[in-house]
């Protein structure tokens, strides 16, 4: 019988061995404001590919790449317009992602292929420290396995990753829940290509200008790959629902299933779980691990202006 190392569980106050182990080419998971990260140090080029191989994550998905202040952008974008520090003057340290023309220095097996960078300063104070213990850019896509809902608390991490990477560091569950806002500044027509708690009004706020969604047209499929993957999915399957009265008509029909119903008004429905930002990704592994064959959501009129929540919904409720 082969038994399996278990990865190291690092308090934040003992941040320093987290900061060790990604100097020595290791992976360590990380809280951050929006989701957990599976971080390496970018120039670690067996723990970048590493974090590749134990999400089961496809090599045309690039990563985010993280720093610690704005002017570390220097080492990792050229050509950075001005909207660049607009956005981040407002918005950073925060949930937001940025995608700019990469350096020579980012390799490719990071931006996956592409001459662009996604960039992020995270607002998290342990990942604010590590960034600063570190003393270079940290990789990090979501800490979950690829298509699965992301994770929100370091016991997710270790559920799917436990035994494959070297360590995580725990700390309280995420605040904020779902993972950043994706910005392109790479030409003149703004995209977002992932909502998030930024919205596109506020973005808009502070650019003065009209910015769009990125739908996943062909060309889209350029310039984001990770769009076109079926994304934070339970096994369970998810079904929407626009009105209470379809919901609970759906329920009666199909008594026999074991559900879970998900409603930000839990009043309206005995034994419904919170919908919210913060309790999504929680609830969805929460589906999976009671064993339900189905999580049905009642997407009321809030719910469904709340774009980023919706976008999550909606690719987790997709079958391909
Ligand atoms: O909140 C977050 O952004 C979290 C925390 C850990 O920072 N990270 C995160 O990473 O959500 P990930 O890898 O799960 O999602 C990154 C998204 C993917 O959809 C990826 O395709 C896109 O950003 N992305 C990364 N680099 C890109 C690039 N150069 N161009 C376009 N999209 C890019
Ligand atoms: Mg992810």
């Amino acid at each position: 019988m082969t038994l399996k190392m278990k990865s190291q569980i690092i308090s934040p106050r003992e941040l320093q061995k987290a900061a060790d182990l990604l100097l020595q080419g290791q992976n360590v998971a990380f809280p951050t404001e929006t989701v957990y990260g599976l971080g390496a140090v970018i120039s670690s080029e067996k723990a970048v590919q590493n974090i590749f191989k134990v999400k089961g994550r496809p090599q045309d998905n690039p990563l985010i790449v993280h720093i610690h202040s704005v002017s570390d952008v220097h080492n990792l974008a050229i050509d950075i317009p001005k909207d660049f520090y607009s956005l981040t003057e407002v918005f950073s340290p925060g949930p937001l992602t940025v995608i700019l023309k990469k350096h020579a220095a980012v390799p490719y097996t990071i931006s996956a292929g592409l001459d662009t960078v996604a960039v992020r300063i995270p607002s998290h104070p342990i990942a604010q420290k590590l960034l600063k213990m570190v003393s270079k850019p940290l990789v990090a896509p979501s800490a979950n396995l690829s298509g699965k809902p992301s994770a929100t608390h370091y016991q997710h991490v270790l559920d799917d990753f436990d035994g494959q990477i070297a360590a995580v560091v725990s700390d309280k569950p995420s605040i904020i829940g779902i993972e950043s806002t994706v910005v392109s500044l790479l030409d003149d027509q703004i995209k977002i290509l992932r909502p998030g708690s930024i919205s596109k009004e506020q973005i808009e706020a502070v650019l003065k200008k009209e910015i769009f969604i990125a739908t996943l047209s062909k060309d889209e499929k350029v310039s984001s790959p990770g769009m076109k993957y079926r994304h934070y999915a339970p096994q369970a399957s998810i079904k929407l629902f626009y009105d209470e009265i379809s919901l609970i008509n759906y329920c009666d029909k199909e008594p026999s299933l074991k559900r879970m119903v998900l409603s930000n008004k839990k009043a309206l429905f005995a034994k419904a779980l919170e919908l919210s930002n913060k309790s999504l990704y929680a609830n969805l592994r929460l589906a999976d691990d009671l064993g339900c064959d189905e999580i049905v959501v009642f997407c009321d009129n809030e719910i469904s202006h709340n774009a980023a929540l919706m976008n999550r919904l909606i690719k987790a409720s997709s079958k391909i």
